[in-house]
Protein backbone atom coordinates (compact mmCIF):
# COMPACT_ATOMS: atom_id res chain seq x y z
CA UNK A 1 0.00 0.00 0.00
CA UNK A 2 1.50 3.60 -1.00
CA UNK A 3 1.31 6.23 1.68
CA UNK A 4 -0.65 8.19 -0.78
CA UNK A 5 -3.34 5.86 -1.24
CA UNK A 6 -3.40 4.08 1.77
CA UNK A 7 -3.73 7.43 3.84
CA UNK A 8 -5.86 8.81 1.56
CA UNK A 9 -8.39 5.87 1.57
CA UNK A 10 -8.10 6.35 5.47
CA UNK A 11 -8.73 9.71 5.72
CA UNK A 12 -11.54 10.33 3.19
CA UNK A 13 -14.43 12.01 3.89
CA UNK A 14 -14.18 10.76 7.89
CA UNK A 15 -14.65 12.76 11.16
CA UNK A 16 -13.24 9.83 12.79
CA UNK A 17 -11.23 10.55 16.20
CA UNK A 18 -7.08 10.25 15.52
CA UNK A 19 -7.17 6.58 17.38
CA UNK A 20 -9.92 5.23 14.86
CA UNK A 21 -8.64 7.01 11.62
CA UNK A 22 -4.95 5.44 12.29
CA UNK A 23 -5.23 2.68 14.31
CA UNK A 24 -7.53 0.11 12.04
CA UNK A 25 -9.21 -2.88 13.15
CA UNK A 26 -6.16 -5.15 14.01
CA UNK A 27 -5.14 -8.82 14.26
CA UNK A 28 -3.93 -8.05 17.52
CA UNK A 29 -4.38 -5.25 20.08
CA UNK A 30 -3.79 -1.26 18.88
CA UNK A 31 -0.40 -0.28 20.57
CA UNK A 32 -0.71 2.49 23.52
CA UNK A 33 2.12 5.12 22.10
CA UNK A 34 4.03 6.62 25.56
CA UNK A 35 2.52 9.45 26.37
CA UNK A 36 3.70 13.10 25.42
CA UNK A 37 5.02 13.88 29.19
CA UNK A 38 6.43 10.06 29.23
CA UNK A 39 8.85 11.27 25.94
CA UNK A 40 9.83 14.58 27.16
CA UNK A 41 11.15 13.16 30.39
CA UNK A 42 13.16 10.48 28.75
CA UNK A 43 17.13 10.47 28.96
CA UNK A 44 18.15 10.86 25.15
CA UNK A 45 19.52 8.01 23.52
CA UNK A 46 20.63 9.82 20.44
CA UNK A 47 21.21 13.58 19.90
CA UNK A 48 21.60 14.86 16.27
CA UNK A 49 22.86 18.15 16.27
CA UNK A 50 23.73 20.18 12.74
CA UNK A 51 24.14 17.42 10.70
CA UNK A 52 25.18 17.94 7.11
CA UNK A 53 25.76 14.50 4.79
CA UNK A 54 27.33 14.88 1.20
CA UNK A 55 27.37 12.19 -1.08
CA UNK A 56 30.36 13.59 -3.23
CA UNK A 57 29.31 17.22 -3.78
CA UNK A 58 25.31 16.23 -3.63
CA UNK A 59 23.82 17.17 0.25
CA UNK A 60 21.75 15.43 0.99
CA UNK A 61 21.05 16.47 4.51
CA UNK A 62 21.10 19.61 5.86
CA UNK A 63 21.19 21.02 9.49
CA UNK A 64 19.38 17.98 10.39
CA UNK A 65 18.97 18.21 14.38
CA UNK A 66 17.11 15.71 16.16
CA UNK A 67 16.73 14.16 19.56
CA UNK A 68 15.91 10.39 20.06
CA UNK A 69 14.38 9.50 23.11
CA UNK A 70 15.28 6.21 25.09
CA UNK A 71 13.21 3.24 25.42
CA UNK A 72 10.89 4.98 22.63
CA UNK A 73 9.70 4.53 19.05
CA UNK A 74 11.19 7.12 16.58
CA UNK A 75 9.33 7.13 13.14
CA UNK A 76 11.31 9.00 9.79
CA UNK A 77 8.47 9.65 7.67
CA UNK A 78 8.98 11.92 3.98
CA UNK A 79 8.89 11.13 0.38
CA UNK A 80 11.31 9.82 -1.52
CA UNK A 81 14.72 10.40 -1.57
CA UNK A 82 14.40 12.96 1.66
CA UNK A 83 17.03 11.41 3.38
CA UNK A 84 15.23 9.37 5.74
CA UNK A 85 18.10 6.21 4.93
CA UNK A 86 20.75 8.33 4.47
CA UNK A 87 19.73 9.76 8.25
CA UNK A 88 19.65 6.64 10.08
CA UNK A 89 22.89 5.48 8.42
CA UNK A 90 24.36 8.05 9.88
CA UNK A 91 23.43 6.67 13.57
CA UNK A 92 25.59 3.43 13.53
CA UNK A 93 27.75 5.29 10.37
CA UNK A 94 26.85 2.74 8.02
CA UNK A 95 27.55 5.43 5.61
CA UNK A 96 31.21 5.15 5.78
CA UNK A 97 31.34 2.56 3.79
CA UNK A 98 29.95 4.75 1.07
CA UNK A 99 33.24 6.30 -1.16
CA UNK A 100 33.50 9.75 -1.41
CA UNK A 101 30.77 10.56 1.53
CA UNK A 102 31.06 13.18 3.96
CA UNK A 103 29.22 13.77 7.59
CA UNK A 104 29.10 17.27 9.10
CA UNK A 105 27.82 17.83 13.02
CA UNK A 106 28.03 15.87 15.45
CA UNK A 107 25.49 12.72 16.71
CA UNK A 108 26.06 11.53 20.40
CA UNK A 109 25.38 8.27 21.39
CA UNK A 110 24.76 8.10 25.45
CA UNK A 111 26.67 11.66 25.50
CA UNK A 112 29.33 10.49 23.36
CA UNK A 113 30.14 11.07 19.75
CA UNK A 114 30.34 8.93 17.31
CA UNK A 115 32.26 10.37 14.92
CA UNK A 116 35.10 11.43 16.80
CA UNK A 117 38.16 9.55 15.89
CA UNK A 118 39.19 6.86 18.30
CA UNK A 119 35.17 5.20 18.19
CA UNK A 120 35.55 1.55 17.31
CA UNK A 121 33.20 1.34 14.57
CA UNK A 122 32.45 -2.77 15.19
CA UNK A 123 31.35 -1.93 18.24
CA UNK A 124 29.49 0.63 16.72
CA UNK A 125 27.72 -1.21 14.81
CA UNK A 126 26.63 -4.19 17.62
CA UNK A 127 25.32 -1.48 19.95
CA UNK A 128 23.25 0.13 16.88
CA UNK A 129 22.26 -2.85 15.05
CA UNK A 130 20.50 -2.27 11.09
CA UNK A 131 17.29 -3.96 9.70
CA UNK A 132 16.86 -3.34 6.08
CA UNK A 133 13.49 -3.10 4.04
CA UNK A 134 14.59 -6.43 2.13
CA UNK A 135 15.74 -9.33 5.01
CA UNK A 136 19.02 -10.64 4.06
CA UNK A 137 19.83 -13.69 5.49
CA UNK A 138 23.19 -15.48 5.31
CA UNK A 139 22.88 -18.48 3.14
CA UNK A 140 23.18 -20.33 6.49
CA UNK A 141 21.38 -22.03 9.06
CA UNK A 142 18.77 -20.22 11.34
CA UNK A 143 21.28 -21.15 14.06
CA UNK A 144 24.16 -20.02 12.24
CA UNK A 145 22.62 -16.50 11.08
CA UNK A 146 22.40 -15.45 15.21
CA UNK A 147 25.36 -17.05 16.33
CA UNK A 148 26.88 -15.07 13.81
CA UNK A 149 27.76 -12.10 15.73
CA UNK A 150 28.51 -13.41 18.72
CA UNK A 151 31.05 -15.63 17.31
CA UNK A 152 32.57 -12.89 15.24
CA UNK A 153 32.89 -11.03 19.15
CA UNK A 154 34.96 -13.89 20.25
CA UNK A 155 31.90 -16.21 21.83
CA UNK A 156 33.05 -20.33 21.15
CA UNK A 157 31.62 -21.91 24.02
CA UNK A 158 28.34 -23.71 22.79
CA UNK A 159 26.22 -24.06 25.69
CA UNK A 160 27.03 -19.81 25.56
CA UNK A 161 26.05 -19.59 22.14
CA UNK A 162 23.38 -21.74 22.39
CA UNK A 163 21.52 -19.59 25.03
CA UNK A 164 21.86 -16.36 23.05
CA UNK A 165 20.42 -18.04 20.03
CA UNK A 166 17.49 -19.14 22.07
CA UNK A 167 17.17 -15.57 23.59
CA UNK A 168 17.35 -13.66 20.72
CA UNK A 169 14.89 -15.95 18.67
CA UNK A 170 12.43 -15.71 21.54
CA UNK A 171 12.69 -11.79 21.93
CA UNK A 172 12.50 -11.41 18.00
CA UNK A 173 8.87 -13.72 18.23
CA UNK A 174 10.29 -16.61 16.51
CA UNK A 175 11.46 -19.17 18.31
CA UNK A 176 7.94 -21.35 18.52
CA UNK A 177 8.19 -21.86 14.60
CA UNK A 178 12.07 -22.69 14.47
CA UNK A 179 12.62 -23.99 17.43
CA UNK A 180 12.59 -28.04 15.98
CA UNK A 181 14.66 -26.85 12.71
CA UNK A 182 17.19 -24.83 13.55
CA UNK A 183 19.98 -26.49 11.54
CA UNK A 184 17.53 -25.64 8.44
CA UNK A 185 18.98 -22.87 6.20
CA UNK A 186 17.48 -19.93 6.77
CA UNK A 187 16.44 -19.27 3.64
CA UNK A 188 13.62 -21.78 3.73
CA UNK A 189 11.90 -19.26 6.15
CA UNK A 190 9.04 -17.18 4.61
CA UNK A 191 9.75 -13.38 3.96
CA UNK A 192 8.06 -12.25 7.41
CA UNK A 193 9.78 -15.00 9.09
CA UNK A 194 13.51 -14.20 7.59
CA UNK A 195 12.98 -10.38 8.56
CA UNK A 196 12.04 -11.45 12.38
CA UNK A 197 15.61 -13.71 11.94
CA UNK A 198 17.20 -10.98 10.96
CA UNK A 199 16.29 -9.31 13.71
CA UNK A 200 17.09 -11.95 16.04
CA UNK A 201 20.40 -11.75 14.22
CA UNK A 202 20.98 -7.75 15.54
CA UNK A 203 19.35 -8.61 18.91
CA UNK A 204 22.42 -11.53 19.06
CA UNK A 205 25.21 -8.83 19.52
CA UNK A 206 23.29 -6.95 22.72
CA UNK A 207 22.26 -3.74 20.93
CA UNK A 208 21.00 -0.69 23.12
CA UNK A 209 19.62 0.66 19.41
CA UNK A 210 17.68 -0.65 16.67
CA UNK A 211 17.32 0.89 13.00
CA UNK A 212 14.85 -0.21 10.62
CA UNK A 213 14.65 0.84 7.22
CA UNK A 214 11.10 0.13 6.20
CA UNK A 215 11.42 -3.51 7.87
CA UNK A 216 7.80 -4.57 6.37
CA UNK A 217 7.28 -2.93 3.21
CA UNK A 218 7.86 -6.93 1.44
CA UNK A 219 5.58 -7.77 3.93
CA UNK A 220 2.38 -8.89 3.72
CA UNK A 221 -0.64 -7.49 6.35
CA UNK A 222 -0.46 -10.32 8.43
CA UNK A 223 3.57 -10.84 8.91
CA UNK A 224 3.55 -7.04 9.21
CA UNK A 225 1.49 -6.99 12.09
CA UNK A 226 3.65 -9.43 13.93
CA UNK A 227 6.84 -6.56 13.15
CA UNK A 228 4.66 -4.01 14.53
CA UNK A 229 3.95 -6.05 17.84
CA UNK A 230 7.24 -7.22 18.05
CA UNK A 231 8.71 -3.53 17.88
CA UNK A 232 5.72 -3.02 20.89
CA UNK A 233 8.03 -5.21 23.22
CA UNK A 234 11.19 -4.18 21.78
CA UNK A 235 10.69 -0.98 22.83
CA UNK A 236 10.89 -1.55 26.37
CA UNK A 237 14.83 -2.87 25.84
CA UNK A 238 15.57 -1.15 23.31
CA UNK A 239 15.87 2.16 21.04
CA UNK A 240 14.01 2.32 18.23
CA UNK A 241 14.14 4.28 14.86
CA UNK A 242 12.01 3.02 11.98
CA UNK A 243 11.90 4.31 8.08
CA UNK A 244 8.52 4.11 7.23
CA UNK A 245 6.29 5.12 4.51
CA UNK A 246 2.82 3.77 5.32
CA UNK A 247 1.14 6.66 7.55
CA UNK A 248 -0.99 4.31 9.54
CA UNK A 249 2.25 2.41 10.72
CA UNK A 250 3.75 4.92 11.94
CA UNK A 251 0.93 5.96 13.83
CA UNK A 252 0.54 2.96 15.09
CA UNK A 253 4.41 1.93 15.90
CA UNK A 254 5.56 5.49 16.79
CA UNK A 255 5.94 7.47 19.96
CA UNK A 256 8.21 10.33 18.17
CA UNK A 257 7.37 11.19 14.39
CA UNK A 258 10.31 13.21 12.81
CA UNK A 259 9.04 14.38 9.06
CA UNK A 260 11.92 15.22 6.49
CA UNK A 261 11.82 16.94 3.13
CA UNK A 262 14.59 17.58 0.77
CA UNK A 263 17.11 16.48 2.98
CA UNK A 264 15.72 18.43 5.95
CA UNK A 265 14.04 18.07 8.91
CA UNK A 266 10.96 19.83 8.89
CA UNK A 267 8.90 19.21 12.26
CA UNK A 268 10.01 16.27 14.79
CA UNK A 269 7.21 15.78 17.98
CA UNK A 270 4.88 13.23 19.94
CA UNK A 271 3.33 11.31 17.09
CA UNK A 272 -0.03 12.14 18.28
CA UNK A 273 0.59 16.12 17.89
CA UNK A 274 2.41 15.33 14.99
CA UNK A 275 -0.96 13.94 13.07
CA UNK A 276 -3.36 15.77 14.68
CA UNK A 277 -1.90 19.23 15.02
CA UNK A 278 1.11 19.46 12.79
CA UNK A 279 3.06 22.77 13.20
CA UNK A 280 4.28 23.03 9.50
CA UNK A 281 2.35 23.00 6.34
CA UNK A 282 4.49 20.82 4.76
CA UNK A 283 3.75 18.13 7.29
CA UNK A 284 0.17 18.65 6.80
CA UNK A 285 0.51 17.96 3.35
CA UNK A 286 2.62 15.03 3.18
CA UNK A 287 0.17 12.78 6.19
CA UNK A 288 -2.72 14.07 4.53
CA UNK A 289 -1.45 12.38 1.34
CA UNK A 290 -1.34 15.92 -0.81
CA UNK A 291 2.05 14.84 -2.27
CA UNK A 292 4.91 12.23 -1.74
N1 LIG B 1 24.86 5.84 -2.35
C1 LIG B 1 24.44 7.03 -2.79
N2 LIG B 1 25.20 7.77 -3.62
C2 LIG B 1 24.79 8.98 -4.05
N3 LIG B 1 23.63 9.56 -3.71
C3 LIG B 1 22.83 8.87 -2.88
C4 LIG B 1 23.19 7.58 -2.39
N4 LIG B 1 22.19 7.14 -1.57
C5 LIG B 1 21.27 8.13 -1.58
N5 LIG B 1 21.64 9.16 -2.35
C6 LIG B 1 20.89 10.42 -2.62
O1 LIG B 1 20.64 11.06 -1.37
C7 LIG B 1 19.31 11.55 -1.29
C8 LIG B 1 18.60 10.93 -0.11
O2 LIG B 1 18.47 9.54 -0.36
P1 LIG B 1 17.89 8.54 0.74
O3 LIG B 1 18.12 7.17 0.22
O4 LIG B 1 18.45 8.87 2.07
O5 LIG B 1 16.34 8.91 0.70
P2 LIG B 1 15.09 8.19 1.39
O6 LIG B 1 14.32 9.26 2.08
O7 LIG B 1 15.54 7.04 2.20
O8 LIG B 1 14.25 7.72 0.12
P3 LIG B 1 13.34 6.40 -0.09
O9 LIG B 1 12.07 6.68 0.66
O10 LIG B 1 13.14 6.32 -1.54
O11 LIG B 1 14.09 5.21 0.47
C9 LIG B 1 18.69 11.24 -2.65
O12 LIG B 1 18.82 12.37 -3.46
C10 LIG B 1 19.52 10.10 -3.18
O13 LIG B 1 19.54 10.11 -4.57
MG1 LIG C 1 15.25 4.97 2.04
Amino acid sequence: MTAKGGFARMTEATSAPFTERFMPPRLTPAIDPRSVDDLMDRPQKIVATGVNFFYGSHQALHDVTLHIPQHCVTALIGPSGCGKSTFLRCLNRMNDMIEGTRVEGEILLDDIDIYRPRTDVVELRKRVGIIFQKSNPFPKSIYDNVAYGPRVAGIRQRSELAEIVENSLRRSALWEEVSDRLSESALKLSGGQQQRLCIARALATDPDVLLMDEPASALDPKSTARIEDLIFELKDTYTIIIVTHNMQQAARVSDQTAFFYEGRLVEAGATTDVFTKPRQRQTEEYITGRFG
